[in-house]
């Protein structure tokens, strides 16, 4: 039951976890590794064990980018249909690594395609999270011109989740790239406005200020290393903390 067991105590409550569509891709570099998904499930499990509300978006870039299709001449709203699109594949293999673990699941598109998934109905969903299943958020908003950072910004607001916990290849949001700057600097903590102001690369404009608007704190993380989802959801200062600004 959420919360009830005697382990440790999450600091929250309901989450939006947004996973890259990279990540499922392994060393491959594209399409779906059967077996990094599987260790990415065991990772959240972990987080539903302890009694969490968990919802998932998940992006396609490991199949296809709708940006880098129009940016080769293809019509973009095409190319982010195709995107949407990529990102149910990416769902229908969490699910189906999750649920071979014991994790119950239900997959809701926000394209009807009824054969494969639940549409996306938002109180749904939430019965869906207070029974104990998680949800996996699929094809986007439905929309093109939106990514699925905002979707992950755009389903916590509707959820009422307590953060979005945004899970990266890098440790954190850095003053400057880090790969090229060894003085580069990694903020702990930094407000909406200033990663705005800055065009620092955390989410994209669009979902930083829905979160913004919606006082929906986003957790930076690094998701390779192991046991950092649980890290994040127990409240430990890794990554880096987006929120309004201090003292506001
Ligand atoms: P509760 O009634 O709250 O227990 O939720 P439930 O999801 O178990 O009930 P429901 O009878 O709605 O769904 C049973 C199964 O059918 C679940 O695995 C759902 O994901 C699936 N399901 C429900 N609606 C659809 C749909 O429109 N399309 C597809 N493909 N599956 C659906």
């Amino acid at each position: 039951m959420p919360g009830t067991s005697d382990g440790p105590v999450p600091r929250y409550r309901r989450v939006v976890l947004k996973l890259s569509g990279e990540a499922l891709a392994g060393p491959a570099g594209y399409g779906v590794d059967p077996e990094v998904v599987h260790r990415y499930a065991q990772e959240i499990k972990e987080v539903v064990d302890l009694g969490v509300e968990l919802a998932i978006v998940v992006g396609g870039g490991n199949i296809w980018r709708g940006t880098s299709g129009s940016a080769k001449g293809m019509d973009r709203t095409t190319a982010d249909y195709m995107g949407m699109l990529a990102t149910v594949i990416n769902a229908l293999a969490l699910q189906d690594a999750l649920e071979a673990l014991g994790v119950p699941t239900r997959v809701q598109t926000a394209i009807e395609m009824k054969e494969i998934a639940e549409p996306y109905i938002r109180r749904r969903a939430i019965r869906h999270l207070e029974k104990g299943r998680v949800v996996i958020f699929a094809a986007g908003t439905g929309n093109p011109f939106f990514s699925t950072d905002t979707t992950a910004a755009l389903r916590a607001a509707e959820i009422e989740a307590e953060v979005v916990l945004k899970a990266t290849k890098e440790e954190g949001i850095y003053d400057k790239d880090p790969r090229q700057n060894p003085d580069a600097r990694k903020f702990d903590e930094i407000s909406y406005l200033d990663v705005l102001q800055r065009g620092l690369k955390a989410m994209d404009s669009t979902a930083t200020s829905l979160c913004m608007d919606n006082q929906i704190p986003i957790v930076f993380f690094n998701l390779n290393v192991p046991g950092n989802i649980k890290r994040v959801v127990l409240g430990e200062n890794i990554g880096t903390f987006i929120r309004g600004e201090t003292g506001a």
